[in-house]
């Protein structure tokens, strides 16, 4: 089917669709926290380090969606970590399961590479993505908090 969404690993020519797509979704309104960390290095940096974990969902070959993460090595423990760091979905296409699908596919990796935790975090208030991930079976949220300083001025906040 023509519209059907397909997830495949990133490739090269991706890099800037799914850079300007996280632009438009993560921006400084709405998720101040992920506009300030979201830049193009992110991205090549994840699919440089971990191409497997940079998944990119595609509807008739264009770029709708992304998944990028890490496999964390805890050195002398069974126990590894993978983080998906960023997901995001084109407004277009949302609350079509592309979310789900690349979850799934990401889970999936991780289970392969031997990984037995996987890592989620976002603002406390993108209630949407915190519903989206407790749908897919995640729980025991723990608070997080970022604190600022303006080195110019270290007195004022911001
Ligand atoms: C979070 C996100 C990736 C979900 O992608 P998606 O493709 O819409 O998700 P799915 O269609 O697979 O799942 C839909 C479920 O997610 C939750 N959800 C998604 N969008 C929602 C919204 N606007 N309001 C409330 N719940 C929402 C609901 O549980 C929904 O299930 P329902 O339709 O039965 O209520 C997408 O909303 C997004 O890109 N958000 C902006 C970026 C972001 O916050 N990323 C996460 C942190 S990096």
């Amino acid at each position: 089917m023509a519209d059907e969404i397909k997830i495949r690993e990133m490739v090269i020519d991706d890099l800037a669709r799914v850079f300007h797509l996280g632009e438009k979704l993560f921006t400084s309104s709405d998720h101040p926290n992920l506009y300030r960390v979201w830049d193009e290095y992110t991205v090549t940096h994840i699919f440089e380090f971990e191409p497997e974990l940079s998944l990119v969902a595609t509807r008739r070959k264009k770029v709708v969606g992304f998944a990028l993460g890490y496999v964390i090595e805890k050195p002398r423990t069974a126990w590894n970590y993978g983080h998906l760091v960023w997901l995001g979905v084109d407004e277009a296409c949302q609350r079509m399961n592309v979310g789900e699908k690349l979850l799934d596919r990401f889970r999936d990796i991780l289970r392969s590479k031997g990984v037995r935790i996987i890592l989620v975090d976002t603002q406390a208030d993108n209630k949407s993505a915190i519903r989206f991930f407790k749908k897919n079976g995640f729980g025991s949220p723990t608070r997080h908090v970022y604190l600022m300083q303006n080195l110019d001025e270290p007195g004022k906040v911001t």
